[in-house]
């Protein structure tokens, strides 16, 4: 049984316009998915459905094997914790602080656990220092990690990301790239997170999807997408960097290890550089 999986999900939208057709999707456990493809490709569509927002036109969604229901729809949201590609959507109390309280205290927790709960979770997304601070007066950047802190707090088994990078400084990406490591290595979590950003993708994923007007054209293990250039740029995607450059020196006829992570390219840079010497 996988912990979260769509079947032929398919999700038309008032005015007949196609969210999604026909989606075939599996999160395991301790995964790290990442999903990618162009503007209106439906990935904001699929995550919707992960957490009951949006309910299906046609097909199913099966959080651990049971399809959502307005019964377990409760059960659900503290199983799943999604992050909207909008912070705007998310955050509505008066300060940072109550705002990650919010989902945990819902949860019918005691004030010590939520504190503790607050505690580790801003600590995680680096904002304790925005505690006390109105959500309404952050910057893009500050209000989006008040969003995932909030999804943190929950402790959730799966966690979604819609475009967790987007409008992060750099600092910002490094750190997300720290803390959704973190919470599949160190929590077990699954994470799911989509992205404009492909040279990110290797750094935080094991997984990868490609969609393209609401259907999945291409899954596999990010180093097998990757090498697909053709069906990268025919649904208006590139390769990320590192990979690009090795298989450009490789065409120029240098003898160098595939690689797609900063770690893995140096590895292979210093290999054939001390074969050499
Ligand atoms: N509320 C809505 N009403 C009608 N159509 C919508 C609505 N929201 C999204 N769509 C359409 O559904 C399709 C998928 O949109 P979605 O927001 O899921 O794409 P996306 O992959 O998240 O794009 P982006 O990278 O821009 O965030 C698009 O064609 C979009 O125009
Ligand atoms: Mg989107």
């Amino acid at each position: 049984m996988h912990l979260l999986e769509t079947r032929d999900l398919t999700y038309v939208y008032p005015g007949n316009v196609t969210g999604l057709d026909h989606v075939n999707f599996i999160a395991g456990r301790n995964a790290r998915i990442a999903v990618i493809g162009a503007n209106g490709a439906g990935k904001s569509t699929l995550f919707k459905h992960f957490n009951g927002i949006l309910r299906p036109t046609s097909g199913t969604v099966l959080v651990h094997g049971e399809p959502i229901t307005q019964k377990n729809i409760r059960e659900v949201r503290k199983f799943v914790g999604l992050v909207f590609q909008n912070a705007d959507d998310q955050i509505f109390s008066p300060t940072v602080e109550q705002d990650v309280a919010f989902g945990p205290m819902n949860l019918g927790l005691d004030a010590e656990t939520v504190n503790h709960r607050v505690d580790e979770a801003l600590a995680m997304v680096g904002i304790e220092h925005l505690r006390e601070r109105v959500p309404h007066h952050l910057s893009g950047g500050e209000k989006k990690r008040v969003a995932i802190a909030g999804v943190i707090a929950m402790e959730p088994q799966v966690i979604v990301l819609d475009e967790p990078t987007a409008g992060l400084d750099p600092k910002g990406v490094k750190d997300l790239i720290g803390v959704i490591n973190a919470l599949a290595r160190e929590y077990g979590i699954t994470v799911i997170f989509s992205t404009h950003d492909v040279s990110l993708v290797p750094e935080v994923a094991d997984h990868l999807y490609v969609m393209h007007r609401g259907s999945i054209v291409a899954e596999g293990r990010v180093s097998d997408v990757f090498a697909d250039l053709e069906l990268l740029s025919s649904v208006r995607l590139d390769v990320p960097v590192i990979p690009k450059l090795i298989r450009q020196l490789r065409e120029e006829g240098l003898d160098i290890a595939m690689a797609y992570t900063l770690d893995e390219a140096k590895a292979a840079f210093l290999k054939t550089y001390r074969e050499r010497a």
